[in-house]
């Protein structure tokens, strides 16, 4: 039996949500510890392409649930490569948690994507694998900015401007970085919506709001590239004062950010739509455990780690 595997990992948002939905740049990281792997394995004759996720407990056909996220991305793909619907099974796996800004949605696409392009002869390059995985991400998130599928495609730190060339980057020194999760669900639609309103009430205030955000975003990068990591801890408090004002951050997010900084971490911020969701915190190998500590006790649900390179 012929099996092809495709994976993509997770990421996360240091720097520039909802302001890069306005042109501003943002900065994210793929978070490798975190992945969604698929799997395409040979199917009986006539039986069509059949997508499994069981940890969603998903089982769907290409041609019965053709509206599906994951049928859309098979079909796209097919569409792509010109090719018929093979008789095929596809099963997904992925440890990214769903709906918490993590990138899930669009790392399980990009992965089912490699797959089946690799069970049937082709590899996607990322630049098209990008342009397929945002087609998907419009279908379930309206006008998303297109940062999680070029990070996630790509693999690699990006510097995002929305509709511009994308710019990878690299940490000369490598930072530690720890996830705290609320545990509280947050649409990034609702929090980009209420975003979009405040805004067209009152353009000139928030269009200053997110220029501040966009310098930091520039000058975030520079400090990692030149390995001046000192320089992140502020830039990181700076920007989730901008994005309380945005009034995107919540008690919940508050009080994972105050229990990091109490034990130790230089830094922490909302990371991704905000209003639950994912926070970080900027640590080192001295007080990373006591801050993961610090975020359980103060009721993360979960705390990954990663490192930027
Ligand atoms: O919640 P996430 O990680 O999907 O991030 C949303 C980031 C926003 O800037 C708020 C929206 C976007 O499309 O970029």
């Amino acid at each position: 039996m012929t099996t092809y595997r495709g994976t993509a990992p997770g990421k996360v948002i240091l720097f520039g949500e909802h302001a890069v939905v306005y042109g501003q740049p943002a900065l994210a990281v793929p978070v490798h510890d975190l992945t969604a792997e698929a799997f395409v394995h040979d199917g009986s004759p006539g039986q069509g392409l059949i997508i499994q996720a069981l940890d969603l407990g998903l089982h769907l056909s290409l041609a019965e649930e053709a509206a599906h996220a994951l049928t859309v991305t098979a079909q796209l793909v097919l569409d792509k490569l010109g090719l018929p619907e093979p008789d095929a099974l596809i099963r997904i796996h992925s440890d990214i948690p769903i709906a918490s800004g993590l990138g899930s949605g669009a790392a399980v696409s990009a992965a089912l994507a490699r797959a089946l392009a690799g069970y049937l002869g082709h590899s996607i390059p990322a630049s098209e694998l990008s342009a397929l995985v945002y087609e998907v991400e419009k279908v379930h998130h309206g006008t998303p900015s297109g940062i999680d599928n070029s990070v996630i495609c790509y693999s690699k730190p990006v510097y995002f401007i929305r509709e511009k060339a994308l710019d990878t980057f690299h940490a000369k020194v490598p930072f530690q970085l720890l996830i705290g999760d609320t545990g509280i669900a947050s649409p990034t639609r609702t929090t980009v919506g209420a975003v979009c309103e405040a805004w067209q009430r009152d353009p000139a205030r928030y269009e200053k709001i997110f220029a501040s955000i966009g310098q930091i975003s520039q000058q975030a990068r520079q400090a990692i590239e030149q390995g001046d990591v000192d320089r992140l801890g502020p830039l990181m408090a700076s920007n989730q004062n901008l994005l309380r004002q945005l009034d995107v951050s919540c008690e919940e997010l508050e009080h994972l950010i105050a229990a990091a900084l109490s034990a130790g971490a230089s830094g922490a911020k909302l990371s991704g739509g905000g209003r639950g969701g994912n926070m970080i915190a900027l640590v080192s190998s001295e007080n990373r455990v006591q801050v993961r500590d610090a975020l359980l006790n103060a009721g993360a649900v979960r705390v990954h780690s990663t490192t930027v390179r």
